[in-house]
């Protein structure tokens, strides 16, 4: 609760360079007087200057200087909340702005519209809606609540029943809410990067697979051919081997052609000895007609048929010469085929050998083919970078987890802090109540309506023949009565939630248009009740009637031209 105790300036409006001070915990119910232009409602300005450096009639500031004397405009309001004491100065030419708790100034290191925040925010928490709906009601600038629009009045509430921080942290929260959806689409966009990461590894990894099966198959093919290589190979030696043992069946006389042809030559040989004798016979015999060792002459009829004998020996062996001839080149034509068969033979075991050679070769070269294929099946591809970015998925995915919980908690705490959340729910509460008071004021006042406010603060009115009725369907005193029910319900509200309390209650012409005689006294016995610990200040033209019902009078005059309080 905000307790003020007085408030005074000096160059302010008509006011010149001397203090008025009015204190304001004096007396209970007091009432200012004094004549149009006097200077009664400069305290509204001075107050409101002094709390929200801004005046309270429609006027800029450099208006608040005194036009005599035109500088040195100062403004002092003290008050206490709790244990302790504060004061605010405010002064113009020179410009001023000090808050003063327990009689030392407050740091102003920070801008004036902040050290403003500060005292609205942390120190009187109470903004300038709310004080002139409140605390002072001015004439010249107060709109009843009824004629609010409905955000100005679920501002005032919002102020009264201190549920202004959850619009506060409903303006977090939606900031909150925003980060919260960058970090996802954040967090999705890298968790999208790293999947395309692993999807270009893993077709590397698919291309490198795809090579070696390749190479597999090959290889694979190699074999195969090989083997059948191998195969046709084997058939072929089979075959000439075959060939090979027939051959060498074939020519199985040779050693028997070739021991033949030797004794043919060795009978030839003796053939020709023979004749060779013979003819050296025939020769002797021709020769000589005497034995040449017995000197004996030879018959003629000897000689004859000696050389008769020899030359038919001659014959015969002639006639077996040319049979020998014949068999021997019988015998030499085997030999020759036989040395062509041999030949035959070579070149079959050449051919033999030679496949002999390839297939072995070709059982090398598949051994070799064989270690490749398991050399490249048991190739290990490098799985490292696919597993890291793996676990830089699972790392990326834990944490989305963690943004979409706590994006569900900020979803549970939105519906909470919009205005049909907590807000409604504590306003739920205090409708009935505000009603209740503000039926209780009317009735004070005798007027005898049933006037309730909805949670959206719509007038809702049950009175008989009165359903079509609105706020602006009643008379000015009737809508004056409501406004002040209203009023008093507000400060009620405030007193119990000690939000927007204070001891101070100022009225500025607020009976003189529109209430009546019995109007008036029926309020000011309700300001009476509530006058216990409130200060109550009412500007009235119309003292005559009402000084007796008040306990203290201020009456300001003008004196040459400058306000004062008369003594
Ligand atoms: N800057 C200024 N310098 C000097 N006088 C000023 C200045 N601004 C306004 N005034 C005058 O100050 C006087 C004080 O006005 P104020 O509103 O306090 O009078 P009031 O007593 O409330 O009168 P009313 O009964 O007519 O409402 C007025 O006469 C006004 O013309
Ligand atoms: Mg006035």
């Amino acid at each position: 609760m905000i307790h003020f105790h007085n408030v005074r300036w000096k160059n302010f409006l008509s006011t010149g360079n001397v203090w008025t001070q009015v204190d304001l915990d004096r007396s209970s119910t007091t009432l200012v007087i004094g004549e149009n232009g006097a200077g009664k409602s400069t305290v509204l300005d001075a107050l409101c200057f002094a709390l929200f450096g801004k005046p309270f009639r429609k006027i800029n500031k450099p208006q608040l200087i005194n036009t005599v004397n035109e500088k040195d405009l100062l403004v002092e309001v003290n008050f206490t909340i709790g244990k302790h004491s504060y004061r605010i100065v405010r002064g113009i030419k020179p410009n001023k702005f000090e808050i003063y708790k327990d009689d030392v100034l407050l740091n102003q290191t920070a801008s004036v519209k902040d050290y403003q925040k500060y005292l609205e925010e942390n120190v009187i928490k109470l903004n300038y809606n709310s004080f002139s709906q409140i605390v002072i009601l001015g004439s010249s600038t107060f709109i009843p609540f009824m004629q609010l629009h409905a955000h100005a009045r679920r501002e005032i509430i919002e102020d009264l029943l201190d549920i202004k921080i959850f619009t506060a942290m409903n303006v977090l929260l939606k900031e909150k809410i925003q980060t919260n959806k960058e970090k996802l689409t954040d967090v999705n966009y890298h968790i999208e990067m790293e999947e395309e990461k692993i999807e270009v590894h893993q077709k590397y990894i698919e291309e490198i697979k795809a090579k070696a099966k390749e190479r597999v198959d090959y290889l694979e093919k190699e074999i195969s051919n090989a083997e059948s290589s191998i195969a046709r190979l084997e058939r072929d030696n089979e075959l000439h081997n075959k060939k090979v043992t027939e051959l060498q069946e074939s020519i199985q006389d040779e050693d028997r052609v070739r021991k033949k042809l030797n004794e043919i030559l060795s009978i030839e040989t003796k053939f020709e000895d023979k004749i060779k004798k013979s003819k050296k016979e025939i020769q002797f015999y021709n020769d000589n007609d005497h034995c040449p060792t017995c000197t004996q002459t030879i018959d003629v009829a000897i000689k004859t048929e000696k050389i008769e004998q020899s030359e038919n020996k001659i014959s015969e062996i002639r006639v077996a010469l040319e049979n020998l001839a014949n068999e021997l080149s019988k015998e030499n034509q085997r030999l020759l085929d036989i040395s062509e068969i041999n030949t035959e033979v070579s070149e079959y075991l050449e051919k033999i050998s030679d496949a002999n050679n390839q297939i072995s070769s070709l059982m090398k070269y598949m051994k070799q083919v064989r270690k490749s294929i398991t050399e490249t099946q048991e190739e290990k591809v490098d799985n490292t970078d696919i597993e890291e970015i793996e676990k830089k998925i699972a790392e990326l995915n834990n944490l989305k987890e963690k943004i979409i919980n706590e994006r569900e908690v900020l979803k549970v705490a939105a519906d909470l802090l919009k205005d049909k959340g907590i807000k409604t729910q504590i306003v739920r509460q205090y409708v009935p109540v505000m009603n209740k008071l503000i039926n209780k004021y009317l009735a004070a006042m005798e007027f005898f309506v049933s006037f309730e406010l909805d949670e959206n603060f719509e007038e809702v009115i049950k009175s008989r023949h009165r359903d079509t009725f609105s706020y602006g369907s009643f008379s000015e005193g009737e809508k004056m009565r409501i406004d002040l029910a209203l009023l008093l319900t507000w400060r009620a509200v405030a007193r119990m939630k000690n939000s927007t309390n204070t001891n101070l209650l100022i009225l500025d012409e607020v009976f003189d248009a529109s209430l009546d005689a019995n109007g008036c006294d029926e309020f000011l016995k309700l300001l009476d009740e509530i006058g216990k610990d409130t200060n109550v200040f009412v500007i009235s033209h119309k003292g005559d009637i009402l000084q007796d019902k008040f306990r203290s009078v201020i009456r300001f005059e003008k004196h040459k031209n400058f306000s004062r309080v008369a003594a």
